[in-house]
């Protein structure tokens, strides 16, 4: 798979010399691929929305680089401005995204910026809208009247109208009760299958990316602590519980079963693998590894 985005020695401090200044990032190495689907997880305050923001230029490092396709986005030349609009981000609250005064102009904004026709302007923000699941009935109402669900969704669609190359979404579940978190995540990987778009998610929620993602990459105060599929990561429960992470429901369940003495492995991730290997224990009376 191609790099499409990658970043060298990325360090970031926020306050730059001032007494409380604090240190975000400090050194990310790190390579995402086209058309991967990446979960990016780690404890509060672990700098995984300050990484975020590097990777559309929206935060400028202290040093280190971040290369677009191997074009460094801050050298001479390079235009930041169309980076925006390949970069797509939803920010992790999405109140800081929402301004103009109806939810149809707000998700026009962008493709709007692009300088596309009235007429493909319109279209996208129906496309967009109708993925999300937003109806009619709230295009014409102010983003700030909408539901928590609602506002993701609008801030959601407003970024998936520019068509993004790469679509970062941070904590895009935070607050949703289950069910809105599992159709906004099926929206999400929907919205992939059908682009070939690369996709970046941070958030909390472990059964969140055990679900989605391919590639999992855990940040701890700064730097990459670890970085591999969802089975190397869940297959790790020790060191993820000793960066302050949860581990999913399913993969408690077989550590629980393991301190029994029952034989399984460790790295079950997901409801559905850990119901065939249950099948398998329960067939062969035992050992399932
Ligand atoms: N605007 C800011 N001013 C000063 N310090 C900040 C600011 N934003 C973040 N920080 C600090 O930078 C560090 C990284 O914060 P960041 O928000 O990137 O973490 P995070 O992993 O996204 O956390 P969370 O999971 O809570 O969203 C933390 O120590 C945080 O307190
Ligand atoms: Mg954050």
């Amino acid at each position: 798979m191609n790099t499409i985005l990658e970043t060298r020695d990325l360090h970031f401090v926020y306050g730059g010399n001032s007494p409380t200044a604090q240190t975000a990032l400090n050194g990310i190495n790190l390579t995402i691929r086209e058309g991967e689907f990446l979960g990016l997880i780690g404890h509060t305050g672990s700098g995984k929305t300050t990484f975020v923001q590097h990777l559309n230029g929206l935060l400028t490092p202290i040093s280190g680089q971040i290369l677009y396709r191997g074009e460094d986005i801050h050298a001479n030349g390079f235009k930041l401005r169309g980076l925006r609009f390949k970069v797509g981000l939803v920010f992790q609250y999405p109140e800081h995204q929402l301004f103009e005064e109806t939810v149809a102009r707000d998700i026009a904004f962008g493709p709007r910026n692009m300088g596309l026709s009235d007429a493909e302007v319109a279209e996208r923000v129906r496309q967009a809208a109708a993925f999300v699941g937003l109806g009619d009935d709230v295009m014409d109402k102010s983003p700030f009247d909408l539901s928590g669900g609602q506002k993701r969704r609008a801030a959601i669609a407003g970024v998936i109208a520019m068509r993004p190359e790469v679509l970062i979404l941070d904590e895009p579940t935070a607050g949703l009760d289950p069910y809105g978190a599992f159709q906004i995540l099926s929206q999400i990987r929907e919205f992939r299958d059908k682009s070939g778009s690369t996709v970046v998610l941070v958030t909390h929620n472990m059964e969140t990316v055990a679900r989605a993602a391919d590639r999992l990459v855990v940040f701890s105060q700064g730097t990459v602590a670890m970085d591999g599929t969802p089975e190397q990561i869940f297959g790790q429960p020790e060191r993820l519980e000793a960066l302050g992470l949860d581990v999913p429901q399913v993969s408690k369940v077989f550590m629980k079963l393991r301190e029994l003495g029952i034989d399984v492995e460790t790295s079950v991730y997901t409801v559905k693998y850990a119901k065939n290997l249950v099948e398998t224990l329960l067939r062969e009376g035992g050992q399932v590894c």
